[in-house]
């Protein structure tokens, strides 16, 4: 009895902290968007192929031990992933929101409509919607092999048109411009291979005419109040990042008591501490206080590099490491103040 209790809450409490990814329904049958995608596309589509990237990022994601982790989070620091983390959980985020934004037209019933905002917003960054049309379909017609068209968010609230290879995203680190995208469209061949065979320009064309403009509305109005737009913004500065490995690798290390990498590497951390302190700071944390401890953190550095140039000996560089370590996470407190 004792035994049978034990193993019931051994079994309750097991199923409550692995909390797996799962494939989310479709919001209309498979055979629902014929206009545009034949059934057996969307079927094997979101039952073979999402299924697939839900089922390969839960089994990449205990293997990383990144259980807990959020897929944003996951997406955010996609360059510090494994490939298959980072493969998988692109693959998972876009077809959520690829299935999301499609909706099939009823015949004679009112189309979609899109919001004032929206419809300005696409007419001030485009000109107007034929010309979103056309340059969505350049991006996706012209991303060479496998990949993504998107349309998303900057944290200027600027709506921008990309594309990206494979299943990577404008949330990823590894884009060059990011944000959060309010409308992807699937370039793989899976995608439309079945009624369409090499015709790309065909399939965008039919795409085109399932996009559920309302929805796409709702994902911009929350996009622009998503705090999600703040931490790409602080998370995408270049020097920063730069910055944070090298210090990462070399303090680390002397903490163990392996001054190797910072006597090799304090020119570097010199280096980066300059470029950092003349790096464009982003705009929401634009104060003075971070402006000056990154002088601050320059001058650390820079005694550092000196110190290390005389041979100084293992003690006295770790209290300056440590003294730039500090200033380093004042710099990131600051930042999410
Ligand atoms: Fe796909």
């Amino acid at each position: 009895m004792k035994f049978t209790l034990f193993a019931i809450l051994f079994f309750i409490s097991g199923t409550s902290i692995a909390q797996e990814f799962t494939l989310p329904e479709l919001r209309f049958s498979y055979d629902s968007y014929e206009q545009g995608i034949d059934a057996q596309t969307m079927e094997i589509h979101h039952s073979k192929h999402h299924r697939g990237y839900v089922r390969k990022l839960n089994k990449a994601v205990s293997e990383s031990k990144l259980e807990g982790k959020s897929l944003v989070d996951l997406l955010m620091y996609a360059s510090y992933r494994s490939k298959a983390v980072r493969n998988n959980s692109g693959g998972h985020y876009n077809h959520t929101l690829f299935w999301e934004i499609l909706s099939p037209k009823i015949k004679d019933s009112a189309p979609y409509p899109m919001t004032k905002d929206l419809e300005n917003a696409i007419n001030k960054y485009f000109g107007s919607l034929e010309n979103l049309r056309k340059e969505l379909s350049a991006a996706a017609a012209t991303r060479f092999g496998s990949g993504w068209a998107w349309l998303f968010v900057t944290p200027n609230k600027e709506l921008v048109v990309s594309s990206s290879p494979n299943q990577d995203n404008p949330i990823m680190d590894v884009s060059e411009v990011r944000g959060i995208p309010i409308l992807g469209i699937d370039v793989w061949e899976h995608a439309y291979y079945l009624r369409y065979q090499n015709k790309r320009g065909d399939y965008l064309s039919a795409i085109w005419s399932l996009l559920d403009w309302s929805v796409i509305s709702e994902k911009y109005t929350a996009a622009l109040k998503d705090p999600l737009l703040i931490r790409i913004e602080r998370e995408n500065w270049p020097e920063m990042n730069t910055f944070h490995k090298v210090l990462a690798k070399t303090f680390h290390a002397a903490e163990k008591n392996d001054f190797k990498p910072i006597r090799l590497l304090s020119g570097d951390l010199y280096a980066n501490a300059i470029l950092l302190q003349d790096s464009d700071i982003p705009q929401s944390i634009l104060k003075p206080k971070v402006a000056s401890a990154l002088i601050r953190l320059e001058k650390k550095c820079s005694m550092l590099h000196k110190q290390i140039s005389k041979n100084a000996k293992n003690k006295s560089i770790m209290k300056s490491l440590s003294g730039v370590h500090d200033v380093f996470h004042e710099v990131q407190g600051l930042c999410h103040d």
